[in-house]
């Protein structure tokens, strides 16, 4: 199993409605290649985690690098990984902005995870914020599956 993190800017004129839309198609082309994850909205920013089969992931991330609706698409990490961390989800979504509060500590991370290089983002720290938000949206709506 390969696992992918990237950020991007999202495009001014790209608000919550219009991004509602594309995740519409995004899960129904994630589900038909076996591909989960979730994307974050901060601020203008999307933080997304894609995982699955290695060929299939790197071939959607070359679709979103094109994708006009954001720009400066920036690869944070990629690596191995033995298990999926949103196993249930074809790309779950969260806006971390205005009153969130199932995620309002992880605003404080996902602010971290926009630095440059961050020392404090090592390996491990990065699973565990994973972790946490998939802990935190499953705990949310738990028997929904997106
Ligand atoms: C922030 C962001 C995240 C996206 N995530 C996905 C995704 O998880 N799956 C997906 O199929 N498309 C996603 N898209 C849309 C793709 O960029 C692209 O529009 C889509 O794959 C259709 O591409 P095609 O018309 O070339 O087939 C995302 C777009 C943006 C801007």
């Amino acid at each position: 199993m390969f696992s992918l993190v990237y950020k991007s800017i999202a495009k001014p004129s790209f608000k919550q409605e219009a991004i509602q839309e594309m995740l519409e198609l995004a899960r129904i082309y994630n589900n038909s290649q076996g591909i989960t994850g979730c994307l974050l909205y901060y601020e203008g920013i999307f933080i997304q985690y894609l995982e699955g089969n290695q060929i299939k992931v790197l071939k959607l991330f070359d679709k979103i690098k094109e994708d006009l609706r954001h720009t400066q698409v920036r690869l944070l990490s990629h690596s191995e990984v033995e298990q999926r961390e949103f196993k249930e989800w074809d790309m779950a979504f969260e806006n971390c902005d205005g009153e969130n509060e199932h995620m309002s500590f992880l605003k404080l991370f996902a602010n971290d995870y926009t630095e440059e290089e961050s020392i404090f983002w090592g390996r491990t720290s990065k699973v565990t914020f994973w972790k946490e938000v998939s802990k935190l949206i499953n705990k949310k709506s738990p028997l929904k599956s997106n």
